[in-house]
């Protein structure tokens, strides 16, 4: 295998998200987020994503009463609140040169309204920071990774309602300013596209409070004033600290026609379309044509304030990093057709393609593809902030965890962006997600599990929380070492 395919500071490491790990929900000032409130349903089919999402207004009024932690999954997730220490001397084992970390708004503004932040939450976090550059790792931060306070959602309709925008600002200009000597990659939106597949995770939206015919009206403008918060942190960013890049963060959902009929290439082309519409606007500062052309036919207003579009135009992002686990298959025969769902994304069964054990079709060259692809039509910096695949793992008798089916995804994985970085592609770091085990974010169990490190939780949350390497854990830090060399 040729070496030195990966530039020299490449950076390999991991991705995580508070609200599926730290556990810790109500201690230190914290208050109760929309992760806090999304459940593990133990009787239904795990990979009926539908029926472990959906989330009610009368589900959230019950959340809120409950000190469950077994029943709500991210409340106990596997205790990095307390035991980062130990998690991260793990990670700097295998090498990592960064760290994808979330900050929680409800550490930092419980209700997300309060005119002071909470210096118990602000403290936390500075102290992990700093604990990660004593172990040469480097923080890359996600603003906003599905963990909304409760309270903004129930009182301000989440990122439907405008002022919503300088709360959030306001908590960003607090980070900004604290960490300004310790983080330097930051993120503002994770995966905002999911606005659609799941608008009370990613916007605050409880669809049973809106007439069915507004909702999308409803969830267009909630990500328009996500879009202008995205610009206007990037503006902040800049000034609150120079040096410091941000970017944005795009589930890469890549659609591929069912074969090569004009109509199903032209169907392809739209979906896609529709997809990279969130990071078009993040990345080349305004709405592409289609969007609006689609509102104006479906009778939707979306309320720009005066200036929005310039700010939108005047701080697009620095970079662009996006999560790629799968690639899906449009038909228009699709009525007809074996069709595939996992959370993410739903269509036609490729016939060329395995499924993991929740249905997601495992494809490496669709990564390499949408790199090319993201590539060629920003031409900015990319990075690869989440991948990976969840799966059951068995401890052996004699302690150890074999998983090469995760191995296998992985090498397949960085072969792909090693492909692709032979085509031009600039890319500036791998952070694999669930680089420990965590809760999973849909499903909110635990044996949906992605890490090189086995952490023992059971998804009712009881287990001694201990962590153990698997093999990949030993696999995935020879690649790291040699520079992807010897995978
Ligand atoms: C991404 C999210 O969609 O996929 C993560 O950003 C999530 O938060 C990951 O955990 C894997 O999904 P899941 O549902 O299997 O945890």
């Amino acid at each position: 295998m040729s070496k030195n395919r990966f530039q020299e500071g490449f950076l390999w490491g991991g991705a995580t998200a508070a609200n599926q790990c730290e556990g810790a929900w109500d201690v230190d000032g914290k208050g109760l987020s929309v992760a806090d409130c999304s459940t593990y349903k133990a009787n239904v089919d795990p990979k009926d994503y539908k029926a472990q999402h959906g989330i009610t207004s009368a589900d959230i009024e019950e959340a809120m009463k409950s000190k469950d932690v077994s029943k709500y999954g991210k409340r106990h997730g596997i205790d990095f609140y307390n035991r980062y220490k130990e998690d991260l001397d793990l990670f700097q084992e295998m090498g990592f040169k960064v760290l994808r970390v979330s900050i929680q708004w409800t550490r930092i503004y419980p209700n997300g309204i309060e005119e002071e932040p909470n210096e118990k939450g602000l403290k936390h976090y500075e102290e992990m920071f700093i604990e990660m550059k004593k172990r040469g790792i480097e923080p890359l931060v996600t603003l906003h990774h599905y963990e909304m306070p409760i309270y903004l959602c129930n009182n301000y309709d989440g990122w439907y309602k405008r002022d919503v925008i300088d709360l959030f600002i306001r908590f960003c200009k607090t980070v900004f300013e604290r960490y300004k000597s310790l983080v330097k990659y930051w993120l503002t939106f994770n995966e905002i596209d999911s606005v659609f597949r799941h608008p009370f995770t990613t916007v605050g939206i409880v669809a049973d409070r809106y007439p069915e015919e507004k909702l999308d009206e409803v969830i267009y403008q909630s990500v328009h004033n996500q879009f202008v918060a995205s610009a206007l942190a990037t503006k902040y960013l800049h000034e609150i600290i120079p040096d410091a890049q941000m970017g944005c963060m795009l589930t890469r959902t890549l659609t591929y026609p069912e074969n090569c009929h004009p109509q199903n290439m032209l169907l392809a082309l739209k979906e896609n379309r529709e997809n990279y519409f969130y990071s078009d606007v993040q990345v080349l500062g305004e709405y592409p044509k289609h969007i609006k052309n689609k509102w104006k036919k479906n009778n939707i207003n979306v309320e720009f304030a005066p200036g929005d579009e310039e700010i939108i135009k005047c701080y697009p992002v620095d970079f662009v990093s996006f999560s790629y686990y799968m690639s899906r298959v449009t038909s228009k025969d699709e009525d007809q057709k074996e069709k595939v769902s996992g959370n993410l994304t739903s269509g036609v069964k490729n016939p060329y393609l395995e499924t993991t054990e929740w249905n997601w079709q495992i494809d490496p060259t669709g990564l390499h593809i949408s790199l090319v692809e993201l590539y060629d039509r920003y031409h900015k910096p990319l990075f690869i902030v989440e991948n990976g695949v969840g799966c059951k793992d068995k401890i052996e008798e004699d302690g150890s965890i074999i998983d090469d089916y995760r191995i296998k995804y992985f090498k397949d994985h960085i072969e792909a962006i090693a492909g692709a970085i032979e085509d031009g592609v600039e890319v500036i770091g791998y952070t694999p997600w669930g680089c420990i085990d965590m809760v999973s974010m849909s499903t909110c169990q635990m044996s949906k599990r992605y890490g090189f490190i086995y952490v023992d939780v059971d998804d009712l949350g009881n287990g001694t929380y201990e962590r153990k390497k698997k093999k990949s854990f030993y696999w995935y830090k020879k690649v790291i070492f040699t520079n992807g060399a010897n995978l």
